[in-house]
């Protein structure tokens, strides 16, 4: 077994962000299952430790840069997160509504499975626009205020502690639940798109909007993964670490 087969995935992407399309290529879970070793996140992707552990040790050739978001402000980090993050997945699933309703116009008949592909990406998109709300409404500034106690020496009163743990883990569920929820959409689609391409009616027509409607959604699991890295792996302990320190007047 190799040294990097120990180390866990959360370990590699923070030391190593070119990793990060290694893994995303290889379906290597390093957005919620960061806290796996690599010989585990392998073994559950099925593919080969050491062949991964080689790529990844040919990968520390580039220059590189351990991950900026370890070391900027969380009030920086946050906003980078809603500006950057949020705002793109909100125009990414408005625009997997649009594609999935064509889809379903076009090849709902052919493939009656797409109706059900569209309701649940619809929940997808509503629980996911919820999930973000709360965080830019109650999480987000909650961890700015801790950052500006740090950035002011100031000691937060005890009473003020809101208990971040139990906020996170409700948050980590809930990213759990929607990759969880996207894996299972992104199977559905690749279904359906084998079917057509089996069709011999679609043979000479392939359908256009399916594949467009598979395409944006791998980009915007893709964009998800790299979200909720940031959220899980980053923001999230350094928010707690900071929350203690502040608790404990250091
Ligand atoms: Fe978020
Ligand atoms: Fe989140």
């Amino acid at each position: 077994m190799s040294a990097a087969a120990i180390k866990t995935v959360q370990e590699i992407v923070l030391q190593t962000p070119s990793a990060i399309p290694l893994f995303e290529s290889l379906g290597i879970d390093y957005c919620c299952g960061g806290e796996r070793t690599l010989a585990e996140a392998c073994a559950r992707a099925e593919v080969d430790e050491p062949e991964v552990s080689g790529r990844l040790a040919r990968l520390n050739n580039p220059p590189h840069s351990p991950e900026l978001f370890l070391t900027i402000p969380l009030s920086l980090l946050v906003r980078h997160i809603v500006e950057a993050h949020h705002v793109q997945a909100r125009e990414q699933l408005q625009l997997l509504s649009l594609l999935g309703a064509r889809a379903v116009r076009t090849a709902g008949a052919r493939h009656p499975r797409l109706y059900r592909i569209r309701e649940q990406m619809a929940d997808l998109a509503d629980e996911f626009s919820v999930h973000m709300l709360k965080e830019e409404r109650v999480l987000f500034p909650y961890i700015e205020r801790l950052d500006e106690s740090a950035a002011s020496h100031m000691r937060l009163p005890l009473h003020s502690f809101r208990g971040l743990g139990i906020q996170l883990r409700v948050m980590r569920h809930e990213h759990d639940v929607t990759t969880q929820l996207a894996d299972a959409l992104a199977s559905a689609l690749a279904q359906v798109l084998s079917e057509s391409a089996s069709s011999s009616h679609e043979r000479q027509q392939p359908c256009a909007a399916v594949r467009e409607l598979a395409e944006a959604f791998e980009t915007w699991r893709k964009a998800l993964h790299l979200h909720l890295h940031l959220e899980n792996n980053v923001l999230f302990p350094r928010a707690e670490r900071l929350e203690e320190e502040l608790a404990l007047g250091r």
